[in-house]
C-alpha cells in the first residue's frame, strides 16, 4: 500500500479554494503545523478572520482533500485565524491596529451606533479583538450602549496615553467618558479634529483586528477629519428599508467617494412590518456595494442599548442577536478582501 506523504497532502489541499479571495487555501499560506504519522495528518487552518462565515465548510473540505491522498486514514484540522492589516505600515495608531471601519448613515437615528456595538461584540464573540471609538462628540451614545457611562478611562504611566475601557470583551473610549455629566458639548471643526487625533494616537489600542468608529449623524467635519488622520479600511453605511432613504444613502456614498473611503457595504436596519423591507439590499444593488444584512425592527435592540447590553449579549439567541451576527460575518469577509487586495508598496527589480 502506498505511503501518504506530506507534499501528497498538500497537492491534495490546492483543490481547495477560499471562496472569498479566490486562491487556494495552500498558496494563501493557511496551511500550518503540518504533522503526517502512519496516514494520520494533523493540521492547522489559519484563516483570515475568527468570524469567516464559511469557516466550518472550508475545514470540512480540506479534512476531505487530505483524506483522499491514497494511504490516508485519519485527518485533523483545527481552526485558527490571523487577521491580515488593510492598514498601511507606519500609521499614527498607538499600537497594532489592524482595520479600522467607520459606522455612517446619510441621516440620523438610522441606527448607527446600535449596529456598531452590537456588531463589535459579535466580532469579539468569535474570538476577534476589537475596539469602538466614538467620534459622535455631539451625542456620544456608546457609552450608554455599552453599559460604561459615568466610569473614566485610565492613564498609562507616561501621563500622556488614555487606557480605553474595557465593556464586555471590547475596548471603547468616548468623549462621553472623558466630560462631566451633563456639560454641553460645543465642538468647532479643529477641536473636533483634535479630539479624534488624540483618540486615535493617544489611545492605547494595543492589539486590535477591528477598530469600529461611530461616526456622528450628517455627512461633514468628523468624516473628513477621520479619513485624515487614519487610512480607513471602509466604511459601512446603515440605511432604513423606505425607498427615500435612497437619497441619504446616495449621500453617505458621495460623502466616502470625496474622503475615498471604500464602501464595505450596506445594513437595513429597523426593517419589517413598520418600515418594510429590502430597500437596503435594492439600494446595495444601485450602488453596486455589497449588501451585509438587515436587522429587524424590535424593541429588544433599543431596551439592550438603553440598559447596556446590547442585544448580541444581553439576548444572544434572539433572531436579532443572530442577524447581528451574520452581519459581523460578512463584514469581517469585506474586510479580509480589502485587506488582500490592499496595494502593496512596489518593489525595486534589479
Ligand atoms: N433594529 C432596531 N429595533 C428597535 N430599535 C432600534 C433598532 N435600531 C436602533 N433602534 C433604536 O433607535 C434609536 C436610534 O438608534 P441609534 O442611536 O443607534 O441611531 P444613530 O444612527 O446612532 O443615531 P444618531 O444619528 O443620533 O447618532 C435608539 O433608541 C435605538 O435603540
Ligand atoms: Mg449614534
Amino acid at each position: 500500500m502506498t505511503e501518504a506523504t506530506k507534499e501528497a497532502i498538500l497537492e491534495a489541499l490546492k483543490s481547495v479554494q477560499d471562496p472569498d479571495l479566490h486562491q487556494d487555501i495552500v498558496s494563501l499560506g493557511f496551511i500550518k503545523d503540518l504533522a503526517l504519522c502512519d496516514g494520520v495528518a494533523k493540521f492547522t487552518l489559519e484563516l483570515t478572520t475568527p468570524a469567516c462565515p464559511v469557516k466550518e465548510e472550508l475545514r470540512e473540505q480540506a479534512r476531505a482533500a487530505a483524506l483522499s491522498v491514497p494511504g490516508m486514514k485519519q485527518v485533523n484540522v483545527e481552526l485558527s485565524a490571523q487577521v491580515k492589516s488593510s492598514l498601511p505600515a507606519g500609521n499614527q495608531m498607538n499600537g497594532e491596529v489592524r482595520n479600522v471601519i467607520a459606522v455612517t448613515s446619510g441621516k440620523g437615528g438610522v441606527g448607527k451606533t446600535t449596529c456598531a456595538v452590537n456588531l463589535a461584540l459579535a466580532l469579539a464573540q468569535t474570538g476577534a479583538k476589537v475596539g469602538v471609538l466614538d467620534a459622535d462628540v455631539y451625542g456620544p451614545n456608546v457609552p450608554i450602549m455599552l453599559g460604561v457611562a459615568g466610569q473614566r478611562p485610565g492613564g498609562a504611566a507616561d501621563g500622556k496615553t488614555i487606557v480605553p475601557i474595557p465593556a464586555h470583551g471590547v475596548k471603547v473610549i468616548s468623549v462621553g467618558n472623558l466630560v462631566e455629566d451633563g456639560q454641553p458639548v460645543m465642538w468647532r471643526g479643529p477641536m473636533l479634529h483634535r479630539a479624534l487625533q488624540q483618540f486615535l494616537q493617544d489611545v492605547l489600542w494595543e492589539d486590535l483586528d477591528y477598530l469600529l468608529v461611530d461616526m456622528p449623524p450628517g455627512t461633514g467635519d468628523a468624516q473628513i477629519s477621520l479619513s485624515q488622520l487614519v487610512p480607513l479600511t471602509g466604511a459601512v453605511v446603515v440605511t432604513m428599508p423606505q425607498e427615500v432613504s435612497l437619497t441619504d444613502v446616495r449621500r453617505a456614498i458621495g460623502m466616502c467617494q470625496q474622503v475615498k473611503t471604500p464602501v464595505l457595504g450596506i445594513i437595513e436596519n429597523m426593517s419589517g412590518d413598520i418600515f418594510g423591507t429590502g430597500g437596503g439590499m435594492k439600494t446595495a444593488q444601485t450602488y453596486e456595494t455589497p449588501y451585509l444584512g438587515s436587522i429587524p425592527l424590535e424593541p429588544s435592540v433599543r431596551s439592550g442599548g438603553d440598559e447596556g447590553l446590547p442585544v448580541v449579549i444581553g439576548d444572544a439567541k434572539s433572531n436579532v442577536a443572530e442577524a447581528f451576527r451574520h452581519i459581523a460575518g460578512e463584514l469581517a469577509r469585506e474586510i479580509s478582501i480589502a485587506a488582500q487586495s490592499k496595494p502593496t508598496l512596489p518593489t525595486l527589480e534589479v
